[in-house]
């Protein structure tokens, strides 16, 4: 078995009503998927965090080392691709777009061995898992306040039973918004803030010490992901447990904000931090240090789906009697790409979404709607 080529689709949507981060805005949601073709047919689909049009591009330089490799030596394809860029990469779209070939290799071995990715992992500890709720976003020509609160009572009703909101714009209005929100939502609700690295440490401790009184499980990316130090600052002077980790990369990446401490939940990105198998390494490196690992999600089916095989493998940290189960980041924000790409799409049921036990990532691709949504000029 070698693979025979490799291909990336790039898609996009406009959309209807733009929104935005603390650090970034959208008026489209575009992602690129993967495709790596091998010489018997079988097919596997990655995807890559990031810009979609850079990553196809690095995508397509990986190309070089990859065609008639066999595809069933993921580790062996991967250092290979890990050192034919190192000396420019070590981080950033080097890795995202190595991350995407990663998981359609893992994609490949499940089908090749008619087995799921997590059962190739190790086994599956779980069939299902809780999803919280992303959402609250600025959206353009609204009230942000009355939108957010809004917006969250919804995911309440439709049985969520957690939900993430943004913060990082401005610590006045920013605590006006989690005020109102916990009040929308009543007091059984978890809640989460994330910053999108937004805040001065100064801030966020501020922030961080005020909206503690309304019950916050964790307080994502406070500050820009280069400041280690002010992150453990962070940590040590305000209540809520600090996440973070959607932007750091592959083991090395992780190391330092593990090994010292600066976030108690690290999150890892399937699709940016080298791919499942660098994230294994990494939850095993976080276990060595009692962090919490909570994947980080935002993308298309595909990348939903390998959230969804590496969370059924994660083992039970600490083992109890009734443990803490991983959550999946289910984004709320509009994206046809979270169930158009797929014939069988990855919805949640009263907050609950069922783990695929299909060969590899356990889903198909519809390819018209590759067409459908295929970028301009792409
Ligand atoms: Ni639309
Ligand atoms: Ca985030």
């Amino acid at each position: 078995m070698k693979i025979a080529s490799i291909r990336t689709h790039l898609l996009e949507h406009r959309l209807e009503t733009a929104f935005e981060s603390a650090s970034m805005r959208f008026d489209t949601r575009a992602h690129v998927l993967v495709e790596v073709i091998c010489d018997d047919g079988t097919v596997g689909w990655g995807e890559c965090l990031g810009p979609a049009r850079a990553n196809a591009a690095v995508v397509a330089t990986y190309a070089n080392w990859l065609i008639g490799q066999n595809p069933l030596e993921h580790e062996k394809i991967w250092a290979t691709l890990y050192n034919a860029l190192r000396d420019q990469g070590q981080r950033g779209l080097t890795i995202t777009a190595l991350s995407g070939i990663d998981i359609a290799l893992w994609d490949i071995k499940g089908k090749h061995f008619g087995a799921s990715i997590s059962t190739l992992l190790g086994g599956r500890f779980r069939d299902s898992v809780r999803a919280y709720a992303t959402g609250s976003f600025k959206r353009d020509g609204v009230d942000r306040i009355e939108d957010n609160a809004a917006e969250m009572a919804g995911h309440r009703d439709a049985g969520f039973h957690a939900c993430k909101i943004k913060i990082g714009f401005d610590p006045a209005e920013d605590l006006h918004v989690i005020r109102t929100v916990r009040e929308a939502i009543g007091p059984d609700m978890r809640l989460m803030i994330d910053a999108n690295h937004g805040y001065t440490a100064t801030e966020a401790i501020r922030v961080g010490n005020e909206a503690a009184e309304y019950e916050i499980d964790w307080f994502e990316e406070p500050v820009v992901p280069e400041q280690l130090a002010a992150y453990r600052e962070v940590r040590a002077r305000q209540p809520i447990a600090v996440a973070g980790g959607e932007t750091w990369h592959t083991r090395w990446g992780m190391r330092e904000p593990i090994e010292t401490r600066a976030v108690d939940i690290i999150q890892p990105d399937l699709c940016g931090c080298g791919g499942i198998s660098e994230a294994k390494r990494i939850a095993d490196l976080a276990s060595l240090h009692g962090v919490r690992v909570v994947p980080h999600v935002w993308g298309t089916a595909v990348q939903i789906a390998a959230a969804l095989q590496f969370m059924a493998a994660m083992v039970p940290d600490p083992v109890r009697g009734k443990p803490l189960e991983p959550i999946l980041e289910f984004d709320r924000t509009h994206n046809p790409f979270r169930q158009a790409v797929t014939t069988t799409p990855l919805e949640h049921q009263n907050g609950i979404v069922h783990i695929p036990d299909a060969p590899g990532l356990g889903i198909e691709i519809d390819r018209d709607a590759l067409k459908e949504y295929r970028m301009k000029d792409a």
